[in-house]
């Protein structure tokens, strides 16, 4: 099959947010760039989660960012709803602020410690000049939504509260200004393990009862798989893979997916049994600042030949919804035993 270097969805597929050839590149001195982002296309379509995972540094927060326009991407387009958002002026910007919200990975240092609970979440509706009676229902109903009591956490303020309750006054701050669309940037990552379930029960809960779609960035596979309804797979500035969690764990055609689902500790390691070939990814993470020529993974592949350094792999679809860039992709196995025990 052809390779268009994108992983685009069918037109009949409902795509809510469309992003095209993304670039970031941040100035790094004496001439020198980091290339954070380079050249991603991909779809979300409306009501789903798409998953974005990668080794730290790949680009992932970045993408999110350029994505909310946080800064502008330094090329590419970032369709929300067939508006392209790289375009707005900073007044028209503003004004799809509200469809478009993020969630940051540490709930206690992204809400102001001065406010009350009730005007933090109240924020948004503030910048757009809501009347106070509409404001108040709207923070009840949406802390309620979270599952807090507005009327015994609306006065107290974000020091009083656990991670995990913090990530639920976060949640409830995105969604005042109903939202289209949430990245949720490593969301639980900072969370006990115990709470992590739970926050991330309740962004499930909250995408059925408001029509969310959520793009899910973490370095947890496990979390992914079971969050997602697509995955996307980055490694330095690049998508590798794109598929449905069921192919990305079961049967990866990239072989740094390969390597990075078998980086996943296993809850109970198979005694007798060696290790298997390439399961573990050799060597460092290139700078993105001099990213290898060819396929960037082509430093650290078991697969890498000539070619891999002579010609960027585009990412091309080899069946439905499942889109690989490598040159070499992996045969199709019934059984992979890479995939993570759920
Ligand atoms: N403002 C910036 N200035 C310079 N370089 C940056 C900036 N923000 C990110 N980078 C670099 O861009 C690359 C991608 O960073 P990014 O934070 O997007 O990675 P990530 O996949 O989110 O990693 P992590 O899993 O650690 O959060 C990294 O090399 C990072 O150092
Ligand atoms: S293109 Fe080559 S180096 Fe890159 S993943 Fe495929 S086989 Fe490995
Ligand atoms: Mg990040």
């Amino acid at each position: 099959m052809a390779g268009t270097g994108k992983a685009h969805l069918r037109d009949t597929d409902d795509v809510l947010l469309r992003v095209e050839d993304l670039v970031v590149e941040f100035p790094a001195g004496r001439g020198q760039k980091v290339h954070a982002v380079s050249g991603i296309s991909f779809d979300v379509r409306k009501g789903e989660t798409l998953g974005v995972v990668g080794e730290s540094g790949c680009g992932k927060s970045t993408t999110g960012r350029a994505i909310m326009q946080l800064p502008q991407p330094t090329a590419g387009s970032v369709e929300l709803d067939g508006v392209d958002l790289t375009q707005l002026s900073s007044t028209a910007l503003r004004r799809t602020r509200p469809e478009l919200q993020m969630i940051f990975q540490d709930p206690i240092s992204s809400l102001n410690p001065r406010r009350r609970v009730k005007d933090i979440v109240a924020r948004g509706l503030s910048i757009w000049g809501a009347d106070d009676r509409v404001k108040e229902e709207r923070v009840n109903e949406v802390l309620d939504a979270v599952g807090l009591d507005p009327v015994s956490v609306g006065g107290r303020r974000p020091h009083e509260f656990s991670g995990g309750q913090c990530q639920r006054i976060c949640i409830a701050r995105t969604l005042v200004l109903e939202p289209k669309v949430i990245i949720c940037d490593e969301p639980v990552s900072s969370l006990d393990v115990s709470v992590q379930a739970q926050i991330l029960n309740l962004l499930e809960e909250m995408k059925e009862r408001y029509g969310l779609t959520l793009v899910f960035i973490a370095h947890d596979l496990a979390v992914v798989k079971n969050v997602s309804d697509r995955v996307v797979v980055m490694y330095l500035g690049k998508i590798c893979e794109v598929g449905s969690p069921e192919v990305i764990y079961n049967n990866p055609a990239h072989h740094y997916t390969k390597v990075l689902l078998a980086s996943i500790p296993k809850p109970e390691p198979r005694r007798g049994l060696p290790k298997e070939e390439g399961s573990s990814l050799a060597g460092e993470l290139p700078s993105p600042m001099a990213p290898p020529s060819g396929c960037r993974f082509r430093t650290r592949c078991p697969a890498a030949q000539q070619k891999c350094a002579d010609e960027e792999p585009q990412l091309r679809p080899v069946d439905d919804d499942h889109f690989v860039a490598c040159h070499f992709p992996l045969e199709p196995t019934a059984v992979n035993g890479a995939g993570p025990a759920t």
